[in-house]
């Protein structure tokens, strides 16, 4: 099992200090940040203690490393306004506040410090174009930055929390297994073949495979999250062996920013206690803003990623060859081919008609259509 990214697994909650909290200063936080503080406390983001210092996003922007040069390229920010909070200076200790989540943390404050949303952007995302959800996330952010560690002291039980495993769980849990080596898998979508395909493709070559669906905030037209869980759900129970799969959640917002977003998946999946990571076409892409396998490539900058990425060029289906194919195994034209394409199952979804089994297994297109709403709004 590899080690946790930065060497050791991040633990930062206690529930003792509660009461020495009231005479502290006060900040809401969205629920997206509470989501961060979660995911900080439990080592889902390991090495990080908290948000950002100014140096560390200067070297995540410039580098793509942290500044003690640890691969890290999707920076994890605390923004505020000054109106929002009464006076506060470095070296403060804050209460973090978010009322969803059930959320209570310490903030101890190392600096406030300013950035530059344009350079943000065009840094993260290779863009400034506020049509990139991502970028639009960018541009609504508040004045200031907070830089210094958390400390968790309490949170809410959560919808779903059955299937939210903390990377100190699913380590266990491979371990009791007996899985040496563990593939994970990153979605944000019910599974279409390609889907199947590039999974079962990968889990051949090791012991066992970690389905990691993302839950949390998506754009409007994406799968509702009980879309996809109850998806997977049927899935497996029909198409896999219970002893080589796990699905397990992340509550993370999706950013989709391409190919920097696919190291910090990758990232994410290393402190769960996997080896491997998949990365197909167009990881974590939206619209045509990144090219088709620029998440591949970007893994060569990481030599000292500690995570291996499993490359599948995209998926379809050949008529010709009767059989799921790429273009490094297929000889045959495109018009053979049926892609597994995400928004063409939405548009039949979409109308209530079940997508060919070329594309989707029917039991999950069934799944699907149970739901009244299954979409983002
Ligand atoms: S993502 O935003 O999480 O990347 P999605 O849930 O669609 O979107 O994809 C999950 C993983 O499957 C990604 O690694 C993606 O590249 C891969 N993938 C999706 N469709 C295909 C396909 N047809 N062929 C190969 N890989 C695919």
């Amino acid at each position: 099992m590899p080690k946790p990214h930065g060497g050791k697994l991040i633990s930062r909650s206690v529930k003792k200090e509660l009461s020495e909290t009231a005479e502290l200063t006060k900040l809401e936080i969205n629920t997206n940040l509470s989501e961060d503080i979660i995911n900080i406390s439990k080592g889902v983001f390991s090495p990080l203690e908290g948000f950002l210092h100014n140096n560390d996003l200067e070297n995540v922007l410039n580098e793509k490393r942290l500044a003690d040069d640890t691969p890290w390229t999707i920076p994890v920010l605390l923004d505020f306004n000054k109106q929002d909070i009464n006076e506060i200076k470095e070296g403060d200790r804050i209460l973090l506040t978010n009322k969803e989540n059930g959320v209570l943390a310490l903030l101890d404050i190392d600096e406030i410090f300013t950035y530059d949303k344009k350079t943000l952007a065009q840094t993260v995302y290779g863009t400034q174009d506020t049509a990139h959800p991502g970028v639009a996330n960018v541009y609504n952010m508040k004045q200031l930055l907070l830089g210094g560690k958390i400390t968790l002291l309490d949170s809410k039980t959560r919808k779903f929390d059955e299937y939210n495993l903390s990377p100190k769980e699913t380590r266990i849990l491979f371990k009791e297994k007996g899985w040496k080596e563990v593939v994970a898998f990153q979605t944000r979508n019910p599974p279409h073949i390609g889907h199947e395909y590039v999974q079962k493709t990968a889990l051949t070559f090791v012991d066992g495979i970690f389905i990691n669906p993302i839950i949390g905030k998506k754009k409007s037209g994406d799968f509702r999250d009980e879309v996809i869980l109850s998806s997977y759900e049927t899935l497996i129970k029909n198409y896999y062996l219970k002893e080589r799969a796990v699905m397990s959640i992340l509550r993370t917002s999706m950013k989709y920013a391409g190919p920097r977003e696919a190291i910090h998946h990758a990232i994410m999946r290393k402190n769960y206690g996997c080896t491997h990571f998949i990365v197909g076409r167009d990881h974590a892409g939206v619209g045509n803003y990144y090219g088709p396998y620029d998440a591949h490539d970007i893994f060569s900058e990481f030599p000292d990623l500690g995570i291996v990425p499993v490359f599948f060029r995209s998926f379809s289906r050949c008529t010709k060859c009767g059989s799921v194919v790429n273009d490094k195994i297929c000889p045959h034209d495109q018009k053979y081919h049926i892609n597994f394409s995400g928004k063409k199952i939405r548009e039949l979804l979409q109308n209530g008609e079940i997508p060919s089994e070329d594309m989707m297994r029917k039991e999950v297109a069934e799944t699907i259509l149970k739901f009244d709403k299954p979409f983002v709004e």
